[in-house]
């Protein structure tokens, strides 16, 4: 990296963000780093994670903060949200499908680019752990449906319903007219993706979903597919996304974002091209949300989305904030 571009980042998380308040916005910190001219040491650890995933990143920092793995942090933080009934887009309690199959997509990245992922895999509350054990104990990347299933089990993970009372009475609902129409910020808001530096300066990250509500049966979104929904590259950073996971994927975004701060963006200039790509070769923008939020290896982030609602949260330093996420275009 130039020399130029690292004093800018390193600046930002020495001053910017030793500042910051509980809640800040990801831009008012890029016009920061702009005139910030100090050098400073990166603040680590720190986690990141999409939507307002307090008990997440919580749980996230408990590992970070006694000088645990990036990775282990990763996953300690997504089993939260997988294990919340009431989180209807990711894990146990995830809506269904439009058949009443509620199937879970989830991937995980490691510091050395290990990549292990499920998709369309029901019965199992733990998609994130499973997608580690397919990046550690197998030879293969990507698990599907019933073979996802069986591996699980094979590891010792237990079959359980993920249909709860309430998602099933949301999903009869549905059926009575069966259109399918996601809402922005609500029947996709809850995808949790999670980016962790370790002490170490060693990045990981996770990406867990039930997908979109009543989606058609086999349907598999951004969240699991590497480069889409997640990408990590220990030399550079990693970004993730939420939201309409065909726009995620049509534009490789974390991909994209990950290379863009590889060309000397910082992470908010990166996602905001992240959005630009799909908003301004889709007329259709105004009816779907994209949130992406990215971390470079000096521990500087930014998030960026279409639409305004988005938000990220953030644990550094002990302390957690909630990050309010500038949007494309306000109007949701
Ligand atoms: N971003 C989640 C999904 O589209 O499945």
């Amino acid at each position: 990296m130039k020399r130029r571009n690292f004093i800018k980042r390193a600046s930002l998380t020495g001053l910017g963000l030793a500042v910051a308040p509980s809640i800040i916005s990801c831009e008012t910190e890029a016009k920061t780093d702009k005139k910030a001219i100090a050098i400073a040491t990166p603040v680590l650890p720190i986690v990141v994670a999409t939507w307002n995933f307090k008990n997440a990143t919580k749980a996230a920092w408990k590992v970070l903060e006694k000088g645990g793995a990036s990775i282990d942090a990763i996953e300690a933080g997504c089993r939260v949200e997988e294990a919340d009934l009431k989180n209807t887009t990711v894990g146990n309690g995830g809506s269904p499908d439009r058949d009443g199959n509620v199937t879970l997509d989830a991937c995980i990245m490691n510091k050395d680019g290990g990549y292990g992922a499920v998709v369309c895999m029901e019965n199992i509350a733990h998609p994130i752990s499973v997608a580690r054990k397919v990046m550690e104990e197998t030879p293969h990347v990507l698990l599907a449906g019933k073979g996802a299933e069986q591996f699980a089990v094979e590891q010792g993970f237990k079959r359980e319903n993920l249909l709860t009372e309430a998602s099933k009475k949301a999903w009869l609902k549905w059926k009575e007219k069966s259109e399918y129409k996601p809402i922005i910020n609500i029947e996709n808001h809850d995808t949790i993706g999670m980016l962790a530096i370790d002490k170490n300066g060693d990045i990981s990250g996770g990406c867990t979903t039930s997908g979109m509500a009543y989606k058609m049966a086999g349907r598999v979104g951004d969240s699991a597919i590497i480069g889409s929904g997640l990408f990590i590259d220990n030399t550079i950073g990693g970004a993730t996304a939420t939201g309409m996971g065909e726009e995620v994927l049509k534009t490789v975004g974390s991909y994209l974002i990950v290379e863009l701060m590889r060309q000397g963006r910082t992470p908010q200039e990166a996602c905001e091209e992240g959005v630009k790509r799909i908003v301004e070769s889709n007329p259709n923008y105004q009816n779907f949300q994209v949130g992406y939020v990215a971390l470079n290896k000096q521990g500087e982030y930014g998030c960026y989305c279409v639409h305004g609602g988005f938000g990220i949260s953030k644990y550094q330093e002990g302390k957690q904030t909630y990050i309010k996420s500038n949007a494309y275009t306000k109007k949701a």
